[in-house]
């Protein structure tokens, strides 16, 4: 019998086990109710009496390391889930990833930015709750100037010489009022205009507004600035500029971009003639310069302003300006790829 136990005691202390059931199995096997010890204890009753003391002795033995197995295997296994339950399944592929999307204004205001500070331009920003200063005064629009009629301005009733900026251009005047030529800065930012809202316009949208002052700056350089800047974002080389009106440059100028006309939609947008308007220039009038303390007799300067909404519109074919602002997941998870 001392045998028999002896065999069962290396059988105990060899056993390992990786799940529970094992384990449970194990129980089952030695201390269950028909297990080994059970019927060894059974046997127990046949040995005679001078071994009795012995093989009693090594039966208790036996039992104890039968449940000591079972306690101290149970244990480990637990913790071990429980740490599986930390780290997870290493071995199991990563969970997917939702990216999140920049907003399309946000993507070509980055692009803007990054073409322009390429050539030495910084960022600028303003307050869009402006005074008529400069927003208007400043920037040649006095009081009564018909231009101001063009800009259909959102007033602060409680201070009517409060209103929303209507352009970027404030910030020029901002700048110039803090900095010494040589100025180069590009000021993006939120502008707003009373008017009725459409595919094509809307009552808050975004400007880029550039300005560059130092001396013997002339309009050859501003074309040469919004070719770079034109080829840079739109891939095309052929601009032309158009004379036009503006009260804060003289003389001033529309910039189309040649497009072409090689898609109905080319035909579509460029109404037939291949060219796109894209933003507004011009030589800073020297009393713009004086209203911001610039000497206009040794700086002259170029500067020139446009919409966001309308660029992205032209870049990733968007038909309708409110897509924007609606703020459709669906809208904008196609600009997950881009940066
Ligand atoms: N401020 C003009 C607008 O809102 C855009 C503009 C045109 C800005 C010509 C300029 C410029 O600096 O030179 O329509």
């Amino acid at each position: 019998m001392l045998d028999k136990i002896k065999k069962y005691q290396e059988e105990i202390a060899q056993f390992s086990a990786t799940e529970i059931s094992e384990v449970e199995n194990f129980r089952i096997q030695f201390t269950g109710s028909k297990g080994i010890i059970k019927s060894l204890f059974k046997d127990f009753k046949e040995v005679p009496n001078q071994e009795k003391k012995a093989v009693g002795q090594a039966l208790n033995v036996l039992k104890n390391a039968a449940t000591d197995k079972v306690k101290t295997l149970i244990e480990a296994l637990e913790t071990s889930v429980a740490e599986k339950g930390i780290y997870g399944d290493l071995t199991r592929p990563q969970a997917p990833i939702e990216i999140g999307s920049r907003h399309p204004i946000s993507i070509v205001k980055n692009r803007i930015v990054d073409i322009f500070s390429r050539i030495g331009f910084t960022v600028s920003e303003g307050p869009e709750i402006e005074d008529d200063w400069h927003n208007f005064s400043a920037l040649n629009l006095p009081e009564h100037h018909p231009a101001r009629d063009m800009q259909d301005t959102f007033f602060i009733e409680k201070n009517p010489d409060l209103l929303l900026r209507t352009h970027t251009s404030s910030v020029q005047v901002r700048y110039m009022d803090d900095h010494e030529p040589p100025i180069r800065t590009i000021s993006p930012g939120r502008v707003f205009r009373n008017e009725d809202i459409s595919a094509r316009s809307h009552c808050i949208f975004h400007q880029v507004e550039g300005l560059y002052i130092d001396t013997d700056v002339s309009f050859a350089d501003l074309k040469q600035t919004l070719l770079y800047f034109t080829k840079e974002l739109f891939g095309k080389s052929k601009i032309r500029l158009r004379p036009s009106f503006f009260p804060f440059t003289e003389p001033s100028a529309e910039v189309d971009i040649y497009w072409g006309l090689e898609t109905e939609t080319d035909y579509r947008i460029t109404k037939g003639t291949g060219w796109l308007e894209i933003m507004g220039c011009g030589m800073v009038d020297p009393n713009v310069l004086k209203n911001a303390g610039i000497d206009s007799e040794k700086y002259t300067g170029f500067a020139f302003g446009m919409g966001i909404e309308r660029i992205a519109m032209l870049l990733y074919q968007i038909p309708d300006i409110r897509m924007f602002y609606e703020n459709d997941v669906k809208f904008l998870e196609q600009f997950k790829a881009v940066t």
